[in-house]
């Protein structure tokens, strides 16, 4: 791959792929992503993007509907402006080729749909494939531009950075201050690269890999998170782990989700008997925040025995139901359920964290010239608990404000510390032919952060969860330089950090609160809680 890039993005998701676009006339882009470019989480977004555009609707009404789900956490100056930036940054998605879709007026009206937690409809969608939509459209941009390539099956295993500190004499610095780059290996020839850059961007997506059951596809191991970590940033509110209420139930159905824009068009969750049990956990009944949802879902499987919960819109007609939501009818239809004859039966799923590397309102680390956009940053939007929709509107306003900044700072950059860059150590020579430790661990990790710290915790399912992590990490780190590493054993250290972080962050947090809930402390406590918790790793300079 090239070696003199002035911008590396790594992501191929709505996050990276929109800043790459932003950035692409002012110098070359590489894009590097570890499988094909179109396996993100993006690709699988369903319900859409939330912004304003409906007649009755205001800023201060998603103003004030985001701050009302993120649960005293949301920092307000975020939400204000990200809301305020919505509508822009989908018309330019507009012009970008995302056709989304219209309502029946004849006027070319944006359709808009409703979610939980959102007092008006403003979903705007491309049916119930939104993110395909949107994942097809940026890349032919993109791979239309001359200034981007993009590098496939290329996974990045850690940010190079550098002290300036430390260099002139002066060892001040608490981490290395400065990213040059990424160190980056080639799947197909199993060799690193030292990829230096004058701009580094993580858009690396989530880690709902991290739990057993979840939304998301293979890709979302946490790696951004776990190399800004690694390399001395700042993370933050990483106990904050979004389940997801409706994922279809079925043995063979990996990973489906049932849209929210399912209850948004009049779907209502019932168990077994058929009885609506929303109605007893909260007025917005099925419209409830998502962290209320899974909650109700998670204990009325608890009390019944039950192993999932039922989703009915079979009283809309059927028509409708196969119109709006094309894609969910016919994957249901295809494991033999109906959805306009049946309830469709859901779990809750580890869909989406709300915290990560903690940004500026301009997606800036708190390592010079490393920014993080997307599902991988913790930009003080989503607070304790994100609203459906508005992760897609992070991404792309987020993209575009880093995109904005990166570009003045490349004026400004010294590319002097390139020629010191340290090669990629590649540690363990043998190849491993252990490969079942690898999966071991990994299915370990999942399943104890499942039973641990999932849904409901309690001190001491987290103390449990703390003692077994910790183990593992001491076993992955001798497998980690005993042997050449891969794409499997780089996404497992990468796991286990972020299992790590997430269960250190809700060890701290004595409170409950959005989508943190510790039977301990059952209560919201704003005197000593009404803050971020931040992590860095200690430095060793
Ligand atoms: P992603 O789209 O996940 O892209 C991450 C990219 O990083 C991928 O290309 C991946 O391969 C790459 N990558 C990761 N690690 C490495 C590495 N080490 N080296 C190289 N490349 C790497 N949000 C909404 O707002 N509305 C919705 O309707 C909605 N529906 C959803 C439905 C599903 C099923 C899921 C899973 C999520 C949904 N979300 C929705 C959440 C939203 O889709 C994601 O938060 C968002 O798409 C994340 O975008 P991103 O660009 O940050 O990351
Ligand atoms: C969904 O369609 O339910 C997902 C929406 C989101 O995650 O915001």
């Amino acid at each position: 791959m090239r070696y003199d890039v002035d911008f590396l993005v790594i992501g191929t998701g709505i996050a990276g792929l929109t800043f790459a676009l932003k950035v692409a006339e002012f110098g070359r882009v590489a894009i590097v992503t570890k499988k094909d470019a179109a396996e993100t989480s993006t690709n699988y977004a369903q319900g859409g993007i939330a912004s304003v555009f409906g007649q009755f609707d205001s800023f201060e009404l998603h103003i004030r509907d985001t701050l009302e789900s993120g649960d005293g956490l949301c920092k307000e100056a975020v939400v204000e402006m990200v809301v305020k930036d919505g509508p822009k940054r989908i018309r330019e998605l507009m012009d970008w080729g995302v056709a989304f879709t219209r309502d029946h007026s004849g006027e070319l009206k944006l359709d808009l749909g409703l979610e939980g937690g959102h007092s008006q409809k403003r979903i705007v969608h491309a049916g119930d494939l939104t993110g395909h939509v949107i994942e097809q459209a940026l890349l032919e941009c993109v791979r239309s531009h001359s200034n981007i390539e993009i590098f496939e099956n290329h996974i990045a295993v850690d940010l190079i950075t550098y002290s300036t500190r430390v260099k002139r004499g002066v060892v001040t610095a608490a981490h290395e201050d400065l990213c040059c780059g990424a160190y980056v290996l080639a799947v197909n020839t199993n060799e690193v690269q030292t990829v230096p850059a004058k701009i580094t961007v993580l858009a690396t997506g989530g880690a709902g890999k991290v739990y057993l059951y979840t939304s998301n596809p293979d890709i979302a191991t946490g790696d951004g998170i776990s190399m800004a970590y690694r390399a001395g940033a700042l993370v933050a509110n990483l106990e904050f782990v979004q389940f997801h209420p409706t994922c279809l139930y079925h043995p063979e159905a990996k990973n489906f989700l049932i849209s929210e824009a399912v209850r948004g068009e009049g779907g209502i969750l019932i168990d077994l008997q058929g009885r609506a049990f929303m109605e007893d956990y909260d007025p917005k009944k099925d419209l409830a925040c998502r962290d209320v949802a899974a909650r109700a879902i998670d204990f009325e499987l608890k009390k019944s025995g039950d192993d999932c919960v039922f989703l009915d819109i079979t009283h809309k007609a059927p028509d409708f139901v196969r119109e709006r939501f094309p894609n969910i009818y016919q994957t249901c239809l295809s494991f033999g359920i109906d959805m306009t004859k049946e309830p469709i039966p859901v779990v809750p799923a580890a869909h989406y964290m709300c915290g990560g590397v903690l940004v500026d309102m301009d997606g800036q680390t708190d390592i010079e010239r490393l920014y993080t956009v997307g599902e991988t940053a913790c930009t003080g939007l989503h607070g304790a608990n994100r609203l459906a929709s508005n992760s897609l509107l992070e991404a792309l306003v987020y993209a575009h404000r880093a995109a904005e900044q990166a570009v003045k700072d490349l004026g400004s950059i010294n590319t002097e510390v390139f020629g010191d860059l340290p090669p990629w150590d590649p540690m363990g020579t043998t190849d491993s032919d252990e490969t079942i430790v690898v999966s071991h661990n990994w299915d370990e990790i999942r399943r104890l952060m499942w039973n641990y710290v999932g849904i409901v915790r309690s001190d001491k399912r987290l103390l449990r969860a703390k003692n077994r992590i910790e183990n593992i990490q001491k076993e992955i780190q001798e497998y980690y330089w005993d042997f050449k590493i891969t794409s499997d054993l780089i996404e497992l250290r990468n796991i286990a950090m972020v299992a790590e972080l997430i269960i250190q962050s809700a060890m701290l947090r004595k409170e409950s609160r959005g989508l943190h809930y510790n039977i301990q402390y059952p209560e919201k406590d704003d005197r000593f809680w009404l803050k971020d918790s931040v992590l860095r790793q200690p430095f060793v300079g």
